[in-house]
């Protein structure tokens, strides 16, 4: 007969025991992930999002996904962003991970998610510099970060983890507040200089690598001029650059169809031009060399956030748990499984 699986709690602290240091490793499960999607492993449909009139800053999506391959899973991630709660001394971001089996769609586990979603998100984007950076020849060496928060926190711990190494190091907020606990967060790890930019635009003239992890709406990074210099952009919020910008870089994107929605600004360009001719490719063109940034224009990778990527992660979450023994189960979860009693 078959069995129905047991059911599991994942705490955020198991989550962080078991990414903490894995930087790299989590790195390899997210290009395993895209490696899957780009070969059709994958069934990955569009984010739901659902918006409240009277909240408009604020949101909760769903990422339902399956990956085929050793991660073998269905499952959705559950995550909200509401913007307000950083004032209040709590994150923006807070989400859930429900896995289900891929034989029986049984559920068998619930992960706190909201650190699986940052490490995957970062995963990517460290992915993505080092992918483009060595397809160019050379890692950058000066990092800026546009917006100061969680991801962009995660995002250098994985730029680290992944083998980057920088001279300077540039950081500009909004929130002086954020931009000065930031840089002290930087002290901690790096040698290199650390200065804080007061516009936009001086940190991107000063910086080959520029992350942007900002919550902008709409884009407030209009001119083409301030990217001359041709940097590698890490454009993870996804709505700071305007169309013209857009269309004067290389653009990967993580999945065309996605990414094309939601007033991104690679949305906002395709709205402008009518077309997508201006998307080079998928970061998975580049992992299989279909497609090679050049030196001589900005490359900006703008990556919409892929549910099978936080499969991935959570199922490595999950085994890394499951075999240390420490996994908590609920007995007795599923209960009615007599069909006629
Ligand atoms: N693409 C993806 O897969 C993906 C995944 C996760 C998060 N994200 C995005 O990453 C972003 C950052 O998330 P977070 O949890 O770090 O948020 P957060 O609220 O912790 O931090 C955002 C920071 O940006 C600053 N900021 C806002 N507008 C700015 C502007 N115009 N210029 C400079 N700084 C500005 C804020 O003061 C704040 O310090 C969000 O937009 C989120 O949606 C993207």
């Amino acid at each position: 007969m078959t069995q129905v699986p047991a059911f599991a709690v994942v705490s955020g602290a198991q989550v962080h025991e078991a990414v903490a240091g894995r930087e790299e490793q989590v790195t390899r499960m997210v290009e395993a992930a895209y490696r899957l999607h780009g070969e059709g492993l994958t069934v990955n449909p569009d984010s739901y999002f659902l918006r409240f009139p009277d909240r408009p800053s604020d949101r909760i999506i769903a990422l339902p996904a399956s990956v085929k391959g050793d991660v073998g899973v269905h499952g959705i991630k559950w995550i909200s962003s509401f913007p307000g709660n950083v004032a209040g001394g709590i994150p923006r971001a807070s989400a859930v991970l429900i896995l289900n089996d891929a034989d029986t769609g049984y559920p068998f586990a619930c992960l706190e998610s909201s650190i699986i979603s940052a490490a995957r998100t970062a995963a990517s984007a460290a992915l993505a510099a080092a992918t483009l950076a060595d397809a160019r020849g050379d890692r950058p060496r000066r990092v800026g970060f546009v917006g100061a928060g969680l991801i962009a926190r995660y995002i250098h711990t994985y730029l680290a983890g992944n083998g980057f190494t920088f001279d300077e190091l540039g950081v500009h907020d909004l929130s002086a507040e954020h931009a000065e606990g930031f840089k002290e967060y930087l002290g901690r790890s790096e040698k290199g200089e650390i200065t804080i930019h007061d516009s936009a635009e001086s940190l991107i003239r000063a910086s080959d690598l520029i992350v942007f992890a900002t919550v902008a709406g709409e884009p407030h990074v209009h001119d083409p001029a301030w990217f001359a210099h041709n940097p590698l952009v890490l454009h993870v919020s996804l709505r700071d650059l305007s169309p013209e910008i857009i269309l004067s870089s290389y653009n990967i994107v993580d999945d065309v169809e996605h990414c094309m929605k939601a007033n991104t600004s690679p949305h906002l360009a395709e709205q402008k031009v009518g077309d997508r001719d201006f998307v080079a490719g998928t970061l998975y063109d580049v992992l299989t060399e279909r497609t090679a940034p050049p030196a001589d224009k900005p490359v900006v990778f703008s990556p919409f956030g892929l549910g099978v990527l936080d499969l991935a992660v959570a199922k490595y979450v999950y085994d890394q748990v499951a075999a240390s023994g420490a996994l908590h189960t609920v007995p007795g979860f599923f209960h009615e499984l007599k069909r006629y009693g």
